[in-house]
């Protein structure tokens, strides 16, 4: 059978993977196969709204199985694969790195040798439409001094966490891959993305819905790291971008322009709930900001220079951080049964486990 227009998509029920995913039915409409293991970061609410789209089909399942990868390859014959499961919060890393050698690395390869192998029996017109995407992060360039250069495609990989390395890992793979046996990749490097489905484990949500409580805002060290913030749609369409006019081979950095302290961000999520959801008992929500244990190995900035992307291919981030960050606050709000559908037990458990030691010190 000829290849199709379906792509196939790992980890597309979490938090980024979930965005492309409905704006890829809304938008270019063309059919979905979405692998993901629904780990405690997936969530198949989502997805509720393509509950009765015939074009998205959910395949619980683990990118380590090879077979399962190999069967969904020859069934359903797409012509591109973007790759976003991961293990992705560099705090559980920290805490328990297997997962990520497993998911990161071992995951990647097993993807790469299941796509090399259905790519080779394609005709030679089917091999060069193929596309197999890695989805990175930025992490893997390592940390940057308050005056250095934002990363570029060309900054040596230097990752310092378990969470980093295990990505540069599978970036290298990917890479080998392309070189030596000819499987047309392309990857991309993201800062830290933001917006509606992120899991509350991560700075933005855990924030806004902790002061949206009057729970303490558990700020690490002095406040002073730096994040170069993206919305989750303007990742989502970069995406889209390098999948379709991407230079096989390449790496793309993407990034939001929008360098900002932790402290910054978390004192105006504190303000914009104070606005949407005013409190008299409460007061003021930056009273809730409590510095606690900082993160060991904690990167200090990251900043991303996205000129490649918008030169060669013409994207740029089209939300800006204020106006993103207001419509996240708003949608965290509106969507709290999303929130306790999502905290189960295992959620509870790793807030306790991460948190409990740090705020009593
Ligand atoms: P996430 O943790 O929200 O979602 C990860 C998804 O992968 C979940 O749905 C999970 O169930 C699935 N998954 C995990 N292990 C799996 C396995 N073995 N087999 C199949 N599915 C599995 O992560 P995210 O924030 O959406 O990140 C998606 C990708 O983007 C990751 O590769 C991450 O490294 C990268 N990235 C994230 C950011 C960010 O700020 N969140 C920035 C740059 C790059
Ligand atoms: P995070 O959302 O975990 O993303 P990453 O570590 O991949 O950048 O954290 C963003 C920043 O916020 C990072 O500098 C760590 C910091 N942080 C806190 O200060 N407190 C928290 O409770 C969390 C989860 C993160």
């Amino acid at each position: 059978m000829a290849i199709q227009n379906t792509i196939l998509v790992t980890g597309g029920a979490g938090f980024i993977g979930s965005n492309f995913v409905l704006s890829w039915r809304e938008t270019v409409g063309s059919p979905i196969v979405n692998l993901d293991l629904l780990t405690y970061a997936g969530n198949a609410s989502n997805l509720d709204s393509l509950r009765s789209d015939s074009g998205h089909t959910l395949v619980q399942g683990d990118i380590c199985d090879a077979e399962l990868v190999g069967s969904l390859l020859s069934e359903h014959r797409p012509r591109a694969i973007v790759h976003f499961a991961a293990e992705s919060h560099v705090d559980r890393s920290i805490v328990g790195p297997e997962a990520f050698i497993r998911t990161n690395v071992q995951g990647t390869f097993t993807l790469l040798e299941q796509a090399r192998a259905y790519w080779s029996g394609l005709d030679e017109a089917e091999r060069s439409r193929f596309r197999f995407l890695h989805v990175s992060t930025d992490e893997v360039y390592g940390t940057l001094g308050p005056d250095d250069p934002a990363f570029s495609e060309t900054t040596a990989y230097a990752p310092n966490s378990p969470y980093a390395a295990s990505k540069a890992a599978s970036d290298h793979l990917v890479r080998a891959w392309h070189h030596t046996y000819g499987l047309p990749v392309v990857t991309t490097n993201c800062s830290n993305n933001y917006g509606p489905f992120q899991f509350p484990e991560k700075l933005i949500p855990l924030m806004i819905l902790s002061a949206f409580e009057g729970k303490p805002l558990p700020v690490y060290g002095d406040g002073g790291n730096v994040r170069d913030w993206l919305f989750v749609g303007d990742h989502c369409s970069a995406i889209h971008t390098v999948l379709e006019r991407g230079r096989v081979g390449e790496t793309y950095n993407i990034g939001g322009n929008s360098e900002r302290k932790n402290l910054d961000v978390v004192t105006t999520i504190c303000d914009l709930v104070d606005e949407m959801r005013p409190d008299a008992v409460l007061g003021s929500r930056r009273r809730l900001i409590t510095f606690v244990k900082d993160r060991p190995g904690h990167d200090r900035r990251y900043a991303i220079d996205a000129s490649k992307i918008a030169r060669e291919l013409g994207w740029q981030p089209a939300e800006r951080f204020e106006s993103g960050l207001r419509r996240t606050v708003r949608w965290y709000l509106d969507h709290l049964a999303w929130v306790e559908n999502i905290r189960t037990k295992a959620y509870l458990g790793w807030i306790e486990q991460n948190y409990a030691e740090r705020l009593a010190g």
